[in-house]
């Protein structure tokens, strides 16, 4: 396994340029499943996600070849329909391919994701939809097993709304007989991504990007070649470096209008952030101003960015309130961030950060995705060296985010860990 070492003191400087979504990506990826031919996907992030995913293509018998930052996915003989624990364990998105194989195969069978760092992540909603659309599900020996000789539309209605289950139904929906409404339908960017490539692939979708989605179900679909949208996460993570370092940086190729809410929040803290021809400039201010956050569904502030921003307001003037109201227990980076000197207090899903004048480098572990980021960006300003460990979360969601943040000047490389 590899570790990151950081030397931190080093404001970030010069020019970054943002990889494509893996929340866009992945979903695309399954999207392929809903039709025989072939497809080109461009500006794919290289990461361990996208790499598990294209595993579980070529289990379902998609020949899937990747070069550079574009996937070739060619699912003429497509004909089995099992996703294998031992894919869905290690990525829980994997349970996205449940729509489009059922859609298309009138079967499928899909491990159950079983639960991540931060708790229990239930596919009730996910299952829901499918029944919603006339599948009879079952399960056994942790799996899910579905059944539908053809799909047909219906009203689906979310109670809270859920991103992967959204595109589970807007994908098995776009070959059902019928019309289908989404209700209380997720409304993230990631969602029109998946949209916009239904629609190319023939689907008549409308209403994404609302909390209502129509699609008209159709009997055959056709491949097409689609452009992943950029990665709203890495931008924002790529914004708080900046703001935690006091740096002055320039984010080539990030969407500003993906991540307003948190370059709002950022603003209230001090940060500039301005908009320029080709990119975001983002400039640091000599102490960060201590804010509340709350996250929320998109447009709100993502509960993807809580564990990034909570390390920027470690150093922060005062004392700041973030609240998750998504997964009430996403907080496996506060112990880590503790060991850097963070004075944090946890009550229920609400952690209260003192600013403290430094933080101190010391050994931590990453234990998920984003709480790996903000183990990093805390190292990139505590005194001394910072060492994180078991980064294999990181690559799931990072391109080279070490080889990136150096390029601006942090002092920042990975080594083996034994
Ligand atoms: C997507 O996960 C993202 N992953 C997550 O990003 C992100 O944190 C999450 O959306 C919320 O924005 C991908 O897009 C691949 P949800 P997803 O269904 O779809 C509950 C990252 O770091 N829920 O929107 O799994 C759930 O427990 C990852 O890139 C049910 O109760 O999230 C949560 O409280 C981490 N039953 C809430 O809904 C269900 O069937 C939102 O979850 C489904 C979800």
């Amino acid at each position: 396994m590899d570790k990151i070492v950081v030397q931190g003191g080093e404001r970030l400087t010069g020019e970054v340029r943002i990889s494509g979504a893996k929340n866009a990506a992945l979903p695309i990826m399954a999207a392929t499943l809903l039709t025989p031919g072939k497809f080109v996907l461009s500006n794919v992030p290289r990461l361990r996600d996208v790499v598990t995913m294209e595993h579980v293509l070529r289990v379902l018998g998609a020949q899937v070849e990747h070069h550079d930052h574009s996937i070739t996915v060619d699912t003429t003989n497509c004909r089995y329909h099992e996703a294998p624990y031992e894919l869905v364990k290690t990525m829980r998105a994997s349970v996205c391919v449940l729509g489009p194989v059922l859609a298309r195969q009138g079967r499928a069978r899909v491990s159950l994701p079983g639960g991540c760092a931060w708790g229990p992540r239930p596919v009730d909603f996910h299952i829901k939809a499918m029944r919603d659309l006339g599948a009879d599900i079952e399960f056994e020996h942790g799996y899910i097993v579905a059944e539908a000789r053809r799909l047909r539309g219906a009203t689906i209605n979310f109670e809270t709304s859920s991103v992967g289950a959204t595109e589970n139904a807007m994908m098995a929906a776009s070959l059902a007989d019928g019309k289908t409404v989404i209700q209380n339908a997720a409304r993230e960017p990631e969602i029109g991504a998946l949209a916009d490539f239904l629609r190319s692939m023939g689907s008549n979708i409308t209403g994404d990007g609302t909390g209502t989605i129509t699609i008209e179900g159709a009997d055959e679909l056709h491949p097409a070649d689609v452009r992943v949208i950029p990665d709203r996460i890495e931008t924002g993570t790529f914004m708080a470096a900046a703001a935690i370092t006091g740096g002055d940086i320039l984010i080539m190729g990030g969407e500003l209008d993906h991540c307003a809410t948190v370059a709002s929040k950022l603003k209230e803290a001090g940060v500039e952030i301005i908009p320029v021809e080709d990119g975001i400039r983002v400039r640091g201010p000599e102490r960060i101003k201590s804010i509340n956050v709350t996250t929320a569904p998109y447009p709100g502030f993502p509960t993807d960015m809580q564990a990034q921003i909570m390390a920027v307001m470690t150093i922060g003037q005062g004392s700041a309130v973030i609240t998750d109201t998504i997964y009430t227990d996403r907080f496996s980076h506060v112990p880590e961030l503790r060991r850097l000197g963070a004075d944090i207090t946890i009550d229920r899903n609400v952690a209260v950060i003192s600013g403290v004048d430094h933080l101190s480098g010391a050994m931590v572990m990453a234990t998920d995705l984003r709480a790996s980021a903000a183990l990093i960006l805390a190292g990139l300003v505590a005194e001394g060296t910072t060492e994180v460990s078991r980064v294999y979360h990181i690559d799931r969601g990072y391109e080279a985010i070490e080889k990136k943040l150096s390029g601006l000047g942090a002092k920042i490389w990975r080594e083996s860990e034994n």
